[in-house]
């Protein structure tokens, strides 16, 4: 395939509309973040013809090297991270619009560098003055950095060209520092030109969710506490903390992922329809889902929430080492690597349907899934028969890395009784679309080149956010715990989250069966 062909072709319109011409400015490019997801992603949007040809990026980076050796460096990387085959025409192109610029974060003369270098590009490259910065940087830079791009005039929106800025979680580490984060971006930018990332977002199976419920008749009209028993979220993850143990110590499950990725699944799950796909539309109805969460008390924290540790254990056969024992983690650390919760909606939809959410390190297998059960049909018809319980319909959205929808319903087993067995009718995205290459930044990035932040976070959503886990957050840390660790890796948490359930006379959905 010809080189300029491919930079040059028209949008597909079965994929979507090309991105603006733009400049993409990575701070931390040498970091993991950019060779993992970003570089990948980029060449994959590049390969659906959905990256403009006036595209450049520049890289700022600690380590002194020049562009030529940043170039070869991400070409090694490129090799080992791409998702798919790899057109080296294709990449060559890219990789001549690769530009590195060597700093510090924190030296105000990077930024005047980065303007000088940036005026070099757009002549280059023709970016029409677009630029996004990617901060994919320790948060505690974020404010600094957004300051000092601003006071050198590179957030300035002028003469019909656009400036915005990617962030990524954690925004804060409760509501209070959420708040302050907010007040300073917004001092020296606007809300529109901030794109949060919350990178559950960029996953093919979280964006389904608004298109199953909303692109079916079926499904709608039961959606809600007439049909609708109990609703499960299952975060479960078999990885440690791996080389993240200082971040993660201060941080803890709960602060790791339920403000953040368990409340988009909530929010997509029990949202209103929205009046259009247009991102306030949307993001309105996400945000009223949050605001509907019943607030914890103290006493409901205590009856409502579960936090575990794990201890040593197995998993996936192998044996391994209590959280305690990862490095960068305290040997009596008090943080939790597991919680469970059970939690209410109070609008007219979900009032009295509990919402149980679970979310761990080092459980026994990697699996995100929303189940919603059903209420069980009424016996009285099986009194006679051999058949001693229904159980209830389950349908199950597959997050990952299972990709899929199934239900879950009773069938007759053959023979002269009338017995039941649970059967599954399954839906599996491979087996009808194939598998997309992806790093689930695509989406993700094109959007904030195309303008569109309906899958990015408002100041609003990431405060409601905080404000329900700030309760629990405050109780725990009143409360040390004494029992940690109280899991073993390789098992599904400690007992309380099973009894949090069994209480209501309800189970998780065995994810082994
Ligand atoms: C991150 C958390 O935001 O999400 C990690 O900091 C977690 O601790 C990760 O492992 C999970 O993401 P995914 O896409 O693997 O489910």
């Amino acid at each position: 395939m010809a080189l300029t062909e491919t930079a040059s072709a028209p949008a597909n319109p079965k994929v979507g509309r090309t991105a603006d011409p733009c400049v993409m400015v990575i701070f931390g490019v040498t970091g993991d973040l950019t060779r993992r997801k970003l570089i990948p992603a980029l060449y994959n949007l590049a390969s659906q013809h959905l990256l403009s040809r006036e595209f450049a990026v520049v890289g700022i980076g600690r380590n002194p090297m020049t562009t030529e050796e940043a170039r070869q460096k991400l070409s090694e990387d490129f090799k080992q991270f791409a998702t798919g085959p790899v057109d080296p025409d294709l990449w060559e192109w890219f990789s001549r619009r690769l530009h590195y610029l060597p700093g510090n974060f924190d030296d105000p003369k990077i930024y005047n560098q980065l303007k000088e270098t940036l005026e070099k590009v757009e002549k280059d490259h023709g970016t029409h003055g677009n630029v996004f910065f990617y901060l994919a940087t320790a948060p505690d830079y974020f404010c600094d950095i957004v300051r000092s791009l601003a006071n050198v005039g590179l957030m300035k929106e002028e003469n019909g060209h656009w400036r915005r800025v990617i962030i990524e979680k954690p925004f804060g580490h409760d509501l209070d520092s959420a708040r302050a984060l907010n007040q300073h971006l917004l001092k020296v930018v606007s809300e529109n030109q901030i794109y949060r990332i919350d990178h559950y977002l960029g996953k093919e199976t979280v964006q389904n969710i608004l298109a199953f419920r909303f692109a079916n008749g079926i499904f709608e009209p039961i959606w809600n506490r007439r049909y609708i028993d109990n609703v499960q979220i299952s975060v479960a993850e078999t990885v440690g903390v791996e080389k993240r143990g200082d971040y993660y110590d201060k941080a803890g499950a709960l602060r790791d992922m339920v403000p953040n990725h368990i409340m988009q699944l909530i929010t997509l799950t029990a949202m209103e329809p929205p009046i259009s796909f247009e991102a306030n539309a949307v993001r309105d109805e996400q945000a009223k889902i949050l605001h509907a969460i019943q607030p914890f008390s103290s006493e409901d924290v205590l009856s409502k929430t579960i936090r575990g540790q794990y201890g040593e254990g197995t998993v996936d056969g192998q044996r391994v080492p209590a959280y305690r024992a990862e490095p960068g983690v305290p040997p009596d650390s008090k943080t939790e690597t597991f919680v469970a919760m059970k939690l209410l909606i109070d609008n007219w939809r979900w009032a009295g349907v509990p919402f149980f959410l679970r979310t761990g390190k080092r459980l026994p297998s990697r699996s995100t899934h929303i189940v919603i059960e059903f209420r069980r049909a009424p016996f009285v018809l099986f009194r006679e028969t051999q058949v001693d319980d229904l159980t209830p319909n389950q349908l199950i959205m597959h997050i990952q890395p299972e990709e899929g929808i199934s239900l879950r319903f009773a069938a007759k087993t053959p023979g002269p009784a009338m017995r039941l067995g649970e059967v599954d009718m399954d839906f599996n995205y491979a087996d009808y679309f194939g598998q997309t290459p992806s790093t689930g930044y695509e989406r993700l990035l094109h959007d904030c080149m195309i303008g569109d932040p309906t899958l990015f976070q408002r100041a609003d959503m990431v405060e409601a956010g905080w404000s329900i886990v700030t309760p629990m957050l405050d109780v725990w840390k009143a409360l040390p715990p004494r029992n940690f660790p109280n899991y073993p890796a390789g098992k599904w948490g400690p007992k309380e989250a099973d009894e949090l359930l069994e209480r209501d006379g309800r189970s998780w959905r065995n994810i082994e069966k």
